[in-house]
C-alpha cells in the first residue's frame, strides 16, 4: 500500500490535487472545522502567549496550567469524571491500555477494530480475542468460553469511519457480565453522534460506568491531539503508569488552548448536522434506486463498493469529469482493490450535493451485484 496522493485542502469544501482545484467530498473534518477563523485565531494568538513547546513530559517540567483547564471543560462537555489529552488519538488507547495493565483475563476485540485498539489489547497482558464485526451473539460466545470467573474488556471503535456503521454498544452491554469494561475508540462519533455531539455512549444512551472513552481531536474538532475520558481513578492511574502519558511530550500547548475555542465552534455548528444528514439520506436513496447497497448509518457518509475495477474506475472518472476529487480510499484491512468514501459536510451546498449525485448517477453498477461483506447491507444502527 502506497502513501496518498499529496493534496492541500484550500477551504472547507475545495482542495488542490495535481495543479487542479476539486470539490472535496473526503477526509474526516466532519463538521469543517478545520478552516475555522476562529480557531485558528485563538490557535495563533496561543502560539504568541505560549510558545509551542512546553519541552519536556508532564511528569516534569512540561505540565503547563492550560492543560488541566482544558481537561476540566472537556470532563464538563462530554458529562464524564475526568478527562486527559494525549498527544494523539492513536497514543490515547494505548495509555489507557498501559493504565489498566494486568487487570483483565481477557481482552476482546471487534475484529474490525482501528489498529490503534489491535496495538492497545497488546499492551492489557493478557489473551487478546478477536469477536466478529459488530456482532453481540460472537461476544456473548467468547464471554461464555472466558468463563464466570473471567474479567473481560471489550475494545471496540464506537463508529467505523470506513463505512460509518456504529458498534451495537447497547447490545454488547447487554451480554457482557456486569463487571466488564470497554473501552471505546470515539474517534468518528464524537461531534457526529449524540444530540450534544458526546459520540456513541450517548448514541446508544449508555452511561460510563466501566467505559473508557478515546478519540482524537482531527476529525470534527478540526483540531489535533487526542482525548481519554474516564474515572479520576483511571486518569490518575494514567498519569502514573502510562509510559505513553510520562515518557514524551504533551500537546503542544496552542492546541490545547484553541481547543477551548474548538469546544464552543462544535456546540454552535451541531445544529448543522440535521441538514446534512438530510441531504445524506437523500442521496443514499437515489443510490440505492440506481441500484447500489449503501449502508443506512447515522453518520454522513456514503461508501460505495465497485464490484469490478472497471466499475471503480468509471466512478473514478466520472466524479473528476465534474471536477470531484475521487476520493478512493485504500486502507489496511478494507475491501482489496479499494472503494469510493464520501462524507457529507454543512459546507457543501446543494448546488455541490447536485454535482456529486449526477456524477454518480453517470455510472450504473453491475445488476448481479453481491452484497458486500457486512459493509453495505446490515443497518448501521
Ligand atoms: C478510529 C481511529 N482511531 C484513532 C485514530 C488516530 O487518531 P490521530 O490521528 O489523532 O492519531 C484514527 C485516525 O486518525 C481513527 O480513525
Amino acid at each position: 500500500m502506497d502513501e496518498g496522493m499529496p493534496l492541500e485542502r484550500i477551504d472547507p469544501t475545495h482542495l488542490r490535487c495535481r495543479h487542479r482545484r476539486w470539490l472535496d467530498f473526503g477526509g474526516c473534518d466532519y463538521l469543517r472545522l478545520a478552516h475555522s477563523p476562529a480557531i485558528e485565531r485563538a490557535l495563533l494568538a496561543a502560539v504568541k502567549r505560549h510558545g509551542w513547546n512546553v519541552a519536556a513530559s508532564r511528569l516534569t517540567t512540561g505540565n503547563h496550567p492550560i492543560y488541566a483547564r482544558v481537561e476540566r471543560k472537556l470532563a464538563r462537555f462530554f458529562g464524564a469524571e475526568a478527562a486527559l489529552l494525549l498527544p494523539t488519538g492513536y497514543v490515547a488507547p494505548l495509555a489507557v491500555a498501559q493504565a489498566l495493565a494486568g487487570r483483565f483475563t481477557h481482552a476482546l476485540v471487534d475484529e474490525e477494530a482501528h489498529v490503534c485498539l489491535q496495538d492497545a489489547a497488546l499492551f492489557l497482558g493478557c489473551p487478546v480475542w478477536p469477536f466478529r464485526h459488530r456482532d453481540p451473539h460472537s461476544l456473548a460466545r467468547l464471554v461464555r468460553r472466558a468463563g464466570p470467573q473471567a474479567r473481560v474488556i471489550v475494545l471496540t471503535d464506537g463508529l467505523f469511519g470506513w463505512n460509518g456503521a456504529v458498534a451495537p454498544l447497547g447490545e454488547y452491554r447487554r451480554v457482557l457480565p456486569p463487571t466488564a469494561w470497554m473501552l471505546v475508540d470515539d474517534a468518528h462519533a464524537v461531534g457526529v453522534l449524540g444530540r450534544r455531539g458526546r459520540g456513541s455512549l450517548e448514541h446508544a444512551g449508555l452511561s460510563r460506568t466501566r467505559v473508557v472513552q478515546t478519540f482524537t481531536l482531527s476529525k470534527a474538532f478540526g483540531l489535533y491531539g487526542g482525548v481519554v475520558l474516564c474515572s479520576r481513578q483511571i486518569r490518575r492511574w494514567i498519569v502514573t503508569r502510562a509510559n505513553c502519558f510520562g515518557g514524551g511530550t504533551p500537546l503542544p500547548p496552542p492546541f490545547a488552548a484553541a481547543l477551548e475555542t474548538a469546544l464552543r465552534e462544535l456546540k454552535r455548528v451541531l445544529s448543522a448536522r440535521r441538514r446534512v444528514l438530510e441531504e445524506t439520506v437523500r442521496l443514499r436513496d437515489v443510490l440505492r434506486r440506481a441500484g447500489w447497497e449503501v449502508l443506512e448509518t447515522p453518520a454522513p457518509v456514503i461508501a460505495l463498493f465497485p464490484r469490478t475495477a472497471r466499475e471503480g474506475r468509471r466512478l473514478r472518472e466520472s466524479l473528476e469529469q465534474a471536477g470531484i476529487h475521487p476520493t478512493w480510499t485504500q486502507y489496511p484491512g478494507r475491501p482489496a482493490g479499494g472503494y469510493l468514501r464520501l462524507v457529507v459536510a454543512p459546507s457543501h451546498t446543494p448546488a455541490d450535493l447536485d454535482r456529486l449525485r449526477s456524477a454518480l448517477l453517470r455510472v450504473r453498477p453491475s445488476p448481479s451485484r453481491a452484497s458486500h461483506r457486512e459493509g453495505t447491507q446490515k443497518a448501521g444502527r
